[in-house]
C-alpha cells in the first residue's frame, strides 16, 4: 500500500523542521522516477512553457496545454502530492473562470494548485479553493507570469522595505488559507526573515538555504535544458551531452550498418526460411 504525501504530510514535515523536497516534472515517466526517487512534491510547473514548449515566457502557455502535462505526471506519480501551476491569466480574468479551471486542474489528477502573486482576485480564490476543499500554494518574489512588470528576471526583496511587502504578501495569502508559499529569488536573508515570520512552509528557488523547503525545475537539475541556467541551480546530471552522444552514435551505427543487430531483429522460422529461399510462395 503506497503511503500517498497530502498537505497534512507536507504540514507534519514543516511542524517537524523537516526539508520539504518539491520538484518540476511534465511527463509520465520523469514523473515516476522523481516520484520513486523520493520527492515530496510534484510541481506541473508553467515553466514547461520554457523548457519542454520552447516558449520565450510563461505566458504563452495555455490552460489546454498545461491539462495535458498535469494528467500525464499524476498517472505517473503514486505517492508524491502533484501540483498543478495555473497558467496565465487563468485565475485573474474572473473568480468564476478561476474556479472553473482550478477545478479542470484536479479533474485532470491534481491534488493541489499554484498561483503566483497576491491580488485580491488570487486572495479570493486562495479562500474559495479552500473552502471547497482544494489546497493552494502561493508564489511570491519573482513571480514569471509578472515579467513584463518586472521588466526582466530579477531578484525580488532587496531591499528592507521590498521584504517587509514580501512578508506582508505571505502573510495575507497564509490567512486566505495557501498551505505553502513558494519564493523565488530573494535574498537568502529576506527569504529566512520571512521564513520566521510565517506560519507556513516557505519553498525556495534562488531563495538561500533557509526556506523550509526547496524546488528546482527538473530539467536544469538534471543538465536537459540548455538555453539559459540560472545562477541558483545546481545540476545534478549531464542529461544534454547524454542525449547528443547517445543520438550520434545511433546514426554512426545505422550508418555503418551495426545498428539493428539479428538479436535486435524478429526471425523467421526455419521452415518459413527455407519456404522462402526456395520460392514456395509466389507473389
Ligand atoms: O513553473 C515553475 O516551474 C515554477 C517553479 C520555478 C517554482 O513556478
Amino acid at each position: 500500500m503506497i503511503n500517498k504525501t497530502t498537505v497534512n504530510t507536507i504540514q507534519k514535515k514543516y511542524e517537524n523542521n523537516e526539508k520539504i523536497t518539491m520538484l518540476t516534472s511534465y511527463d509520465y515517466s520523469t514523473a515516476k522516477y522523481v516520484d520513486e526517487a523520493g520527492v515530496d512534491m510534484i510541481l506541473v510547473g508553467d515553466s514547461l512553457a520554457n523548457v519542454i514548449l520552447g516558449y520565450d515566457t510563461t505566458q504563452k502557455v495555455s490552460m489546454e496545454e498545461m491539462l495535458v502535462f498535469v494528467g500525464a505526471v499524476a498517472r505517473g506519480a503514486n505517492r508524491a502530492l502533484v501540483v498543478a501551476d495555473m497558467p496565465f491569466m487563468s485565475c485573474t480574468a474572473s473568480i468564476e473562470l478561476a474556479m472553473l479551471n482550478v477545478a479542470k486542474m484536479i479533474r485532470a489528477g491534481a491534488s493541489a494548485v499554484k498561483v503566483e502573486g497576491c491580488s485580491d482576485y488570487i486572495l479570493e480564490v486562495i479562500k474559495l479553493c479552500t473552502q471547497v476543499g482544494i489546497p493552494v500554494m502561493a508564489h511570491l518574489g519573482f513571480t514569471p507570469q509578472y515579467i513584463n512588470a518586472f521588466g526582466g528576471y530579477k531578484v525580488q526583496g532587496k531591499t528592507t522595505s521590498q521584504t517587509m511587502q514580501i512578508l506582508d504578501s505571505a502573510k495575507k495569502l497564509q490567512d486566505a488559507g495557501a498551505f505553502a508559499v513558494v519564493l523565488e529569488m530573494v535574498p537568502m536573508e529576506s527569504s529566512e526573515y520571512i521564513t520566521k515570520n510565517i506560519s507556513i512552509p516557505t519553498i525556495g528557488i534562488g531563495a538561500g538555504p533557509d526556506c523550509s523547503g526547496q524546488v528546482l525545475v527538473v530539467d536544469d537539475l538534471l543538465g536537459k535544458f540548455s538555453d539559459y541556467v540560472p545562477t541558483f541551480v545546481r545540476k545534478y546530471a549531464d542529461l544534454k551531452s547524454i542525449i547528443t552522444k547517445s543520438v550520434s552514435d545511433y546514426c554512426n551505427d545505422v550508418k555503418s550498418g551495426n545498428f539493428p543487430s539479428v538479436g535486435e531483429s524478429f526471425k523467421l522460422s526455419d521452415e518459413e526460411k527455407n519456404k522462402l529461399n526456395n520460392g514456395a510462395v509466389r507473389c
